[in-house]
């Protein structure tokens, strides 16, 4: 409801930011490390809630595969975070849906698995796996919480037939598919890693993702996403700006998501060259010579 608040990752998914801020949501964005979100960070804001007075209405978290960063938070942190959630009476709403896509093919626990409090909610999607045309997801919670989420519905939910294809199809294929979409996917994040590293040496800085579908890229301070975005896209290369990804405009300025599930091996290269030059004509970076220099390293 409007001016509740919610706690969720600093870099989130710009379509969860969208649905808040159009729903008059506070969001405490919490930093994230290469484990996900930071457990001190969560603490700390759940202490300074509750300091002034404020009650958390939930904590939304996509713990495996986090979008933009492709963190995926170990057993341990999860028990964290459910420990501290039932500490400070906040909910969590786990947003699971990239978990199918994780390079070797090994999860850890849903949060939802692990906690014996009833206060979790855990939402899945075929979006990622089969296609996100058919619009099927799936929501598991406690019937305690379910029920109240029901009388919500505004319609009369997803279409029955677009799950009976999808039944047909996952029965005999979904253990075969998964797999080969993983390795197809993998590919094309060491093709987009390879083209960063030639056409922006050390001007572009990521780390190697262990699943998902796009890569969290940070280009030095100078540069504007935002205006890069639109330069970019008037030479035909989208890419999405940091800031529209992020709690923190700031923070996120110089940085930039990169989706490759649907470009092939060569539009990424194509694209990845294009969006140098662009970088470079706006804003002097990457210069030439860290291309030569890490090439040679
Ligand atoms: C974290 C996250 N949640 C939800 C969605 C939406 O998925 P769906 O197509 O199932 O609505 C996305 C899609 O990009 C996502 O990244």
């Amino acid at each position: 409801m409007r001016g509740d608040t919610v706690i969720c990752e600093k870099d989130n998914y710009q379509g969860t930011l969208n649905r808040f801020t159009r729903l008059g949501v506070k969001m405490i964005g919490v930093p994230l490390d290469g484990n996900g979100m930071r457990m001190d960070a969560l603490e700390a804001a759940l202490k300074d809630c509750k300091a002034h007075g404020v009650q958390p209405k939930m904590i939304y978290t996509i713990p495996t595969v986090q979008n933009p960063t492709a963190t995926i938070m170990p057993e341990a942190l999860r028990l964290e975070m459910i420990r501290l959630s039932e500490q400070y009476g906040a909910p969590i709403f786990e947003d699971d849906c990239y978990s199918d896509l994780i390079w070797d093919g090994k999860r850890p626990p849903a949060i939802y698995a692990l906690s014996k409090s009833h206060n979790v909610i855990h939402c899945g999607s075929f979006s990622k796996s089969i296609a996100p045309a058919l619009r099927v997801g799936f929501l598991v919670a406690p019937w305690s919480i379910m029920s109240r989420m029901l009388p919500l519905k505004t319609d009369a939910g997803s279409g029955a037939l677009e799950q009976m294809v999808l039944a047909e199809y996952c029965a005999p294929h979904f253990a075969t598919h998964v797999p080969a979409l993983r390795k197809t996917l993998r590919g094309k994040v060491e093709t987009l890693m390879e083209a960063l590293n030639e056409q922006f040496g050390t001007a572009a800085e990521f780390e190697d993702p262990k699943g998902g579908i796009f890569l969290w890229v940070k280009l030095p301070d100078n540069v504007d996403s935002m205006k890069l975005y639109q330069a970019a896209l008037k030479e035909g290369v989208a890419i999405n700006p940091g800031p529209e990804w992020s709690t923190d405009k700031q923070h996120a300025g110089a940085r930039l998501r990169l989706c490759f599930a649907s470009p092939t091996k060569a539009q990424i290269r194509d694209g990845v060259a294009i969006l140098a030059e662009v970088c470079r004509r706006e804003f002097g970076v990457p210069t030439r010579i860290a291309n030569v220099e890490k090439a040679r390293a």
